[in-house]
């Protein structure tokens, strides 16, 4: 196998034992109130299937794919959001996404979701990149904390690669 790029950064025992303590977590929280996933694809592929086998059987799962154009941040346009559907009156809706950068992704999304009559929306992101955002989003569960360069595995990817990785790799600063 080819090296894939970058360092070691968060390891896959480490990644499934966090996965283990958000889930307990959001159960909690969610106990008997009806709930909805929305997993935002592809990034957050794996992550979804690992925390769903913690949650509540009866949670309902959508998918949205939807990708935002980076360079053209300041329009604040997100591509796919049209197709993206889901019953939610009267239900809570919790956003899973794989990384909050700038924030554009889950903050129309988070809009487009209670536009469809979802009673609360919450965020739940892997990662939580410290930089600048674009728009303020606030996520209510966050795997890992990190600093602001490009990582990849575990969902993320670069150029559409590195998706399968089972640990979350680092490319170095300014890269
Ligand atoms: P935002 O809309 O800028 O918050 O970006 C969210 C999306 O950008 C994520 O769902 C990822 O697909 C992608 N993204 C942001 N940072 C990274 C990274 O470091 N590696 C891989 N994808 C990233
Ligand atoms: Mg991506």
């Amino acid at each position: 196998m080819i090296r894939p790029p970058g360092q070691d950064y968060i390891s896959s025992v480490r990644i499934r034992r966090r996965v283990r303590e958000l889930g307990r977590s959001i159960r909690r929280f969610y106990k008997n109130r009806p709930l909805t996933v929305v997993a935002l694809l592809k990034g957050s592929v794996f992550f979804v299937v690992d925390l769903l086998r913690h949650l509540e059987p009866s949670t309902e799962v959508e998918f949205w794919t939807v990708s935002s154009y980076r360079g053209t941040r300041s329009t604040g346009r997100l591509h796919g959001l049209k197709s993206c559907r889901g019953n939610f009156r009267g239900r809570d809706v919790l956003l899973i996404d794989d990384i909050l950068d700038s924030g554009l992704t889950l903050a129309h999304t988070r809009s487009h979701a209670k536009r469809l009559g979802a009673r609360q929306v919450e965020v739940c992101v892997l990662l939580n990149k410290k930089r600048k955002r674009v728009r303020t989003v606030s996520a209510r569960w966050v795997g890992f904390h990190i600093t602001d360069r490009f990582v990849i595995g575990y969902g993320l990817d670069m150029d559409q690669r590195y998706r399968a990785l089972p640990s979350i790799r680092a490319l170095p600063e300014g890269v």
